[in-house]
């Protein structure tokens, strides 16, 4: 039994047509734009980028952004060759299952779990607080004592309900959100530009000062300070590299759109299209705003629940303030929706492979969707966001997202070796220099998050290799079926 085998390409196509574990293909290009965008743009820019600015970039936040985005431009080519040469749900979890065998697909799949999980729920707050906003509410009520988020866990209860009635319903939806967010994300950008104060952006890289003791800022103590033996500063140069692994947070979505491979029509074409496309819109628009908020305020009054709203209240347009509000709680909800169908379809992926009990990939026989396991995830994402003050996790759900980045560009290097015959619609350019450079640009950005992310990231996974060993490892299709079936062709088992 060798946990280094691979699950064959052609395998893994043919179990997209199993029936009563098979998704609908009705997605296209634009679908997938849309998708993207509905969930890249959310907390992220809404929330974190008002927190890092006023601890660890200042108005430097926009090269933060820059940094961020360039980054995900590197790993977003390298989930586009991977997604247009396997079209089958699961992302980084079926890439790796293809490329790397499945003990490390599985570490993905379990990766992406905390990601996807983790993402809904710190989003979910978000939306609370921009809601708390709109309606002057406060974002936790006491239940027996216990602060409760209730509105994250409506919103979430009242999406996963959506999810499991069917992508082509939630695509509407979806598209009808973005379009009111980037609305207002270009509102912003438009009616702000008008109360810039240049003074605001001076100085530009705020000088490195001591981290402030006890305090959450990235700059605290980074992995990287600790390995060079510097002293935890915030701003300065580290602050703004801090800053982007951070705000690194509002660009997750773009490897999403890979997910839903298995649901469009023409994923050669389709899947490209999407990430990149939705990546270049989101990342000009966040440069934009970035530089218009640090504008508008001064950085150090940035730190607030619902900065993009404050910054126009602090200049006296609170009649903008209110439309953000409302837009930001519209405009985010689609990213709690298309997290929440990303985990429900990798978690689909890995129990129709036999990691997980099959049980959970049964598929809904009217609306074709993943219902246990989308069912199971709203629960765990509406405890999470309720119950548990998860303010600051966005950079747990940053390193299990590089994490997958990192494996998917190694992996774009071991299949051209492997299976240089697959057709492969999309290619990244000068391989392997390009993927390489986008492992060790993603583990950069890994390096400079905070010691404490590191040891939590270290117990989950430490967590998934248990039961990887007592579960998945006996339990996978590839040891179970070739034990059935005797005397029949050795299902897909090329290691
Ligand atoms: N990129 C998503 C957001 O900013 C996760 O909310």
């Amino acid at each position: 039994m060798s946990i280094w085998r691979t699950k064959s390409i052609e395998q893994s196509i043919r179990d997209t047509d199993e029936p009563g574990h098979r998704l609908r293909r009705d997605l296209n290009g634009l679908d997938l734009i849309v998708f993207g965008i509905g969930v890249i743009i959310g907390t992220g820019i809404f929330v974190v980028t008002g927190r890092q600015a006023a601890e660890n970039a200042g108005p430097a936040i926009v090269v933060s952004f820059l940094a961020a985005g360039v980054v995900c431009a590197l790993a977003a080519m390298c989930y586009a060759e991977f997604a247009s040469t396997i079209p089958v749900a699961g992302s980084a979890y079926t890439f790796g299952y293809a490329t790397l065998g499945e003990f490390i697909a599985w570490i993905i799949g379990w990766d992406l779990i905390l990601e996807f999980t983790l993402a809904a729920s710190v989003v979910s707050v978000g939306w609370s607080e921009y809601a708390g906003d709109l309606f002057g509410l406060p974002t936790s009520v006491p239940v027996a004592g216990h602060p409760v988020n209730l509105g994250a866990m409506a919103v979430v209860l009242l999406l996963g309900g959506l999810g499991t009635l069917g992508a082509k319903l939630s695509g509407r939806v979806t598209a009808v959100v973005v379009a009111i967010k980037v609305g207002i994300v270009l509102f912003i950008i438009a009616v702000g530009a008008a109360y810039v104060n240049p003074a605001n952006w001076r100085p530009f890289v705020p000088p490195a000062a001591p981290a402030p003791a006890g305090g959450t800022g990235a700059g605290d103590s980074t992995l990287t300070q600790i390995l060079l033996g510097l002293d935890p500063t915030s701003f300065g140069l580290w602050g703004v590299i801090a800053a982007a692994s951070v705000v690194f947070f509002s660009f997750i979505g773009f490897d999403i759109v890979a997910t839903t491979a298995e649901e469009t029509r023409n994923p050669k074409r389709d899947i490209p299209v999407g990430i990149f496309g939705s990546l270049l819109i989101v990342t000009v628009l966040y440069m934009a705003v970035a530089a218009v908020v640090t504008g508008m305020r001064p950085y150090p009054e940035l730190n607030v629940e619902a900065p993009l709203s404050d910054a126009f209240r602090s200049v006296d347009a609170g009649w903008a303030a209110t439309l953000i509000s409302l837009g930001g709680v519209i405009g985010i909800t689609t990213v709690i929706l298309v997290l929440l169908m990303g985990q429900s379809r990798v978690a689909f992926a890995m129990s129709r492979d036999g990691l997980l009990p099959r049980a959970l990939s049964r598929t809904h026989p009217r609306f074709g969707t993943p219902y246990v396991t989308t069912l199971l995830t709203t629960g765990t994402v509406a405890l999470l966001a309720g119950l548990v003050p998860i303010g600051t996790l966005e950079e747990m759900v940053n390193i299990g997202t590089l994490f997958a980045f990192v494996v998917v560009s190694v992996g774009v290097v071991v299949l051209r070796r492997t299976r240089p015959d697959l057709p492969r619609a999309f290619r990244v350019p000068w391989s392997p220099v390009l993927p390489l450079l986008a492992a060790l640009a993603c583990l950069w950005l890994m390096m400079n998050l905070t010691v404490l992310t590191w040891l939590r990231f270290a117990v989950w996974m430490a967590l998934g290799v248990a039961v990887y060993l007592l579960y998945g490892m006996r339990r996978s299709r590839l040891a179970v079926l070739p034990r059935q079936r005797t005397g029949e062709e050795d299902e897909g088992v090329v290691a």
